[in-house]
């Protein structure tokens, strides 16, 4: 089983420092995804408040809650050997009071079984973020364009885009360093601003709709495998069209189905061995019919298969 990525080696890679590889990051919320993403390389995995949008469908972030992001946490958790994972704290989960920060960050630590959290917020938060850090919860912050202000920005605005703009974004990313985060998730702002932000700090950030000279990056992994079929902002680059694959895979299925193609012989259990046919019972109609068949038409299901532990249980029936 591979080693774990831990967080004081994610705060080591500055890769604009000449200090390791840049770190690539994806966000997940199923086991499944976990799997195939850390199966992949990936250095982190985000357990997003995104999935607001692209699990839950809604239109923002904001009515995602604690209780939700611990639920596909430990989803992720049991998909993700290498991967360092960290959890979205959600909008007002962590700005009413210090005790409430503490409280629900320690909740995805302990119910969700995150390795850290992240949290969106500039100077204001710097005071949440030092005290979390301090009492050993670490803390990716995230700065720029944070859709959880989405109303207060007027929609997922690039931000920073003027002087005094940039000045401001780019004294949030030094708070929230200097308050403890170990890397600072930067998103929608200018390519130069990012840069500049990146050369003040002394922890990775990990750019999403910032160009590339961030120390990282991260996506939605829905978008990037291009199973959001709605919307693609600029910032995102498809690497796979899945949603559009998937729609022609399920399509093809229909057809069959509909045509009598499938289930064919190789997907369909055989008769005893002297030709008579299965008895199946009602109760475990798969296991009947696996112990009654021909030994290949078997061949696909595994070992650790529960109908298998149930044939082996009971024995082949007469
Ligand atoms: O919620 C999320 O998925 C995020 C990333 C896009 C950075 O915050």
């Amino acid at each position: 089983m591979p080693s774990k990525i831990t967080v004081p080696e994610i705060r080591a890679r500055k890769a604009t420092r000449g200090q390791g590889e840049k770190l690539a990051m994806v966000t997940a919320y199923d086991v499944t995804f976990a799997r195939m993403v850390d199966a992949a390389g990936v250095d982190a995995i985000l357990v997003g408040d995104s999935l607001g949008m692209v699990i839950q469908g809604g239109t923002s972030t904001l009515p995602v809650t604690v209780e939700e992001i611990c639920y596909h946490g430990r989803a992720v958790m049991r998909g993700t050997q290498r991967a360092h994972v960290i959890g979205d704290m959600p909008f007002m989960s962590y700005q009413a009071s210090m005790e409430q920060a503490l409280l629900n960050a320690g909740k995805m630590m302990k119910d969700g079984g995150f390795e850290s959290v992240k949290l969106e917020g500039g100077k204001e938060i710097a005071e949440v973020i030092h005290r979390l850090v301090r009492m050993g919860i670490p803390v990716v912050a995230h700065v720029g364009l944070m859709p959880q202000r989405m109303h207060t920005m007027g929609g997922f605005k690039v931000q920073g885009r003027n002087a005094m703009d940039a000045e401001s974004v780019l004294e949030d990313a030094i708070a929230v360093a200097d308050a403890g985060a170990f890397a600072v998730v930067v998103e929608g702002v200018p390519a130069p601003l990012a840069d500049r932000i990146t050369h003040a700090i002394d922890v990775p950030t990990i750019g999403i709709g910032a160009g590339v000279g961030c120390d990282g990056q991260i996506l939605v992994s829905y978008d990037l495998l291009g199973l959001n079929d709605t919307l693609k902002p600029r910032f995102v680059k498809r690497y796979e069209q899945f949603f559009r694959r998937g729609v022609d895979a399920v399509k093809l299925y229909v057809e069959e189905v509909r045509d009598g193609v499938f289930p064919d012989v190789e997907h369909s259990f055989g008769l005893k061995a002297d030709g008579r046919p299965a008895k199946v019972s009602a109760r475990f109609p798969t296991l009947e019919a696996m112990t009654l068949g021909e030994p290949q038409d078997v061949t696909d299901v595994p070992e650790s298969h529960p109908a298998m532990e149930l044939a082996r249980a009971y024995g082949p029936t007469q």
